[in-house]
């Protein structure tokens, strides 16, 4: 059964707008190192995109992109556009404090701070300048229902975050991303240090957060790919093969490559 207080936070999140992500001929390159050449993709809002390659096709590079954090790294140029509902990321005007609230980020491997469950899920809150007590414990209650975590430490928020099983430490990692409410979330390979058990658990709340944010997943194992449904680009080289909906470039890949990378030939 799903708990009232993930409804009441369904409700909260629809009444906020929902963005939208395209790339429009984006090519980024590290110095002399293209990653990505003319990247054309368009998702939707609320929805999830998976986006799946080997290693090295630039599918970090992507994400870090959209959320300017390759910004600190030196060296580095891009051509075409990145659109965030509409506004290039790379404009001028962008304030990438804000850009970084309205796209969170949820890394490969969990790192959670050096204190309480409960703290680590208020942080980000208390920094936003959210001050008021009642706020904050709701705000730190709802997240971790919506990472599907509450039930499991609500009578345990005081203990050391550390203390968290792997699994947790990755959905405690999604709820300190929705406790700041991002509009768009990124995933780098979230469950690549998880076991089978917890891995689904993070594709079945995927795609049940799918309704309330755009999600862009990122992995390098196409039956993941597959399992999350939606919608799913093919990254090679830096080159955007295919993209196009799970069940459809599953069945019927359009390109070789897409067909080789599918069933194992490559990658
Ligand atoms: N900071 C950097 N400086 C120089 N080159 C980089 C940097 N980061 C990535 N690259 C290069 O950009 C290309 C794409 O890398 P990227 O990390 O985006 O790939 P990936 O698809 O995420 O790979 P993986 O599956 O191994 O995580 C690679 O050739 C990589 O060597
Ligand atoms: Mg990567």
């Amino acid at each position: 059964m799903i708990p009232v207080c993930w409804k009441r936070w369904r409700l909260m999140k629809t009444s906020r707008p929902k963005f939208k992500v395209e790339a429009v001929e984006f090519s980024y390159s590290y110095g002399d190192v293209t990653a990505l050449k003319k990247v054309n993709l368009g998702v939707k809002k609320n929805s999830l995109i998976t986006i799946m390659g080997p290693t090295g096709s630039g599918k970090t590079t992507f994400l870090r992109a959209l959320n300017r954090l390759n910004d600190l790294v030196g060296q580095t140029s891009h051509s075409g556009k990145l659109l965030l509902d509409g506004k290039d990321v790379y404009d001028r005007g962008t304030d990438v404090a804000d850009l970084r609230r309205k796209v969170g980020m949820v890394f490969a491997v969990p790192t959670p701070l050096p204190m309480s469950v409960f703290e680590n899920v208020a942080y980000g809150p208390r920094k936003k300048r959210v001050t008021s007590k009642g706020a904050i414990v709701e705000l730190v209650e709802k997240a971790l229902q919506a990472a599907a975590l509450w039930d499991e430490v609500k009578d345990r928020l005081d203990m050391p975050a550390q203390r968290l099983s792997g699994g947790q430490k990755q959905r405690l990692a999604l709820a300190r991303t929705l406790a700041v409410e991002p509009e768009v979330i990124l995933l780098d390979e979230p469950t690549s240090g998880l076991d089978p058990v917890s891995t689904l658990k993070i594709e079945e709340l995927m795609k049940r957060l799918a309704g309330s944010y755009t999600i862009v997943f990122v992995t390098h194992n196409p039956q993941q790919a597959a399992r999350l449904e939606g919608e799913v680009a093919f990254l090679y080289m830096g080159e955007m093969v295919e993209f196009g909906l799970a069940r459809e470039l599953f069945t019927r890949p359009r390109d070789r490559r897409t067909e080789d990378y599918i069933t194992g030939k490559v990658g």
